[in-house]
């Protein structure tokens, strides 16, 4: 495999893009428009900076890289690819018109991924004629610098696209796992109850804000407390999760809690708008968010 095809040029977009080139294969980012190209091409370049400023990469390499990606806004141009994720907004109507659209124009030898975070992959395969090419990958954010992806095959995926895939994330430098096609996948089926947890005990006055956070950050070592973490993701992505696991299994630790509710009917979002359960300075491009 050369050359990865990636639709969406968002923060997902970006980073799956880079971690294609940085090792060593060509990416080619499609979006219909020129404005998500340009942020996405800022974003990258502010990355790789930042992965050679940190001793992560050399600066040949990052040049290298830099040279690897092309951003289009032809769509025709991911018949070049043998490999295409699409990383485009978590919403079902649009992924699967993406998928009959990619469907329909590249060959069926091509594998066709989903960076999906909860929704089925055996549902977007539905919208293909071949859906035994169709598997969910995912990846997590900031994709550069977390090791993992997840490898989720639908009901009707074929072993050989499965095994291409996991193939594929080693050679990104990505440890696989594997996971069946339910809502949240495996990292979100114990993510999700964790951060919905903090944000009900927050509700409830248990703790402020700042003790949660440092709770689990001094005391369990994680690198971010969940509150911080939620605004990380974006609180419209967490409620998007915990609303598809609680459709699908009907259990109350999924169940979006009222305060998340409300904080998204506010527009409060997380890092990406400026407030969620801190406030934020305007976001940089490039910067983890
Ligand atoms: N390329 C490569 N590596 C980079 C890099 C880049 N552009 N930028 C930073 N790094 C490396 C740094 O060198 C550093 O590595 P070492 O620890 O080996 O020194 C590491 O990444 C951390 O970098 P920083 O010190 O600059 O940043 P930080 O300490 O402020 O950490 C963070 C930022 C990585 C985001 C950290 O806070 C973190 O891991 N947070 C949790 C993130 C998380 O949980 N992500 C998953 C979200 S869930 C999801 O994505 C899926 C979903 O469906 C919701």
């Amino acid at each position: 495999m050369r050359t990865v095809g990636i639709v969406g040029a968002g923060m997902m977009g970006s980073g799956i893009a880079e971690a294609v080139a940085v090792a060593g294969l060509r990416a080619i980012v499609y979006e219909p428009e020129r404005p998500p190209l340009e942020r996405s091409c800022e974003r990258i370049e502010a990355s790789l900076q930042k992965a050679v400023a940190r001793g992560k990469l050399q600066h040949d390499a990052a040049a290298d890289a830099r040279d690897a990606i092309d951003h289009t806004t032809h769509i025709e141009d991911l018949l070049a690819a043998e490999f295409v994720i699409e990383a485009v907004t978590e919403h079902e109507v649009i992924k699967t018109s993406v998928f009959r659209k990619l469907d329909a124009l590249i060959g069926p030898d091509v594998i066709l991924a989903s960076n999906t975070s909860s929704i089925p992959i055996t549902t977007l395969a539905a919208a293909t004629e071949h859906p035994e090419r169709v598997l969910g990958l995912h990846f997590f954010s900031p994709v550069p610098v977390m090791g993992l992806v997840e490898i989720v095959p639908g009901l009707q995926t074929s072993e050989d696209v499965v095994v291409a895939a996991e193939e594929f994330a080693r050679r990104v430098g990505k440890h696989a796992i594997r996971s069946k096609d339910r809502a949240g996948f495996l990292v979100n089926a114990l993510l999700i109850p964790y951060l919905v947890a903090a944000v009900r005990l927050y509700d409830d006055g248990l703790a402020t804000r700042e003790d949660i956070d440092d709770g689990m950050r001094l005391g369990c070592g994680h690198p971010m407390g969940p509150l911080t973490l939620c605004d990380f993701i974006g609180l419209d992505v967490v409620h998007g999760i915990c609303t598809s696991m609680y459709d699908e299994f009907r259990r109350d630790e999924y169940s979006p809690p009222p305060l998340l509710c409300r904080m998204v009917s506010a527009g409060r979002l997380g890092r990406k708008t400026g407030h969620g359960f801190y406030d934020y300075a305007p976001l940089r491009v490039g910067a983890f968010a």
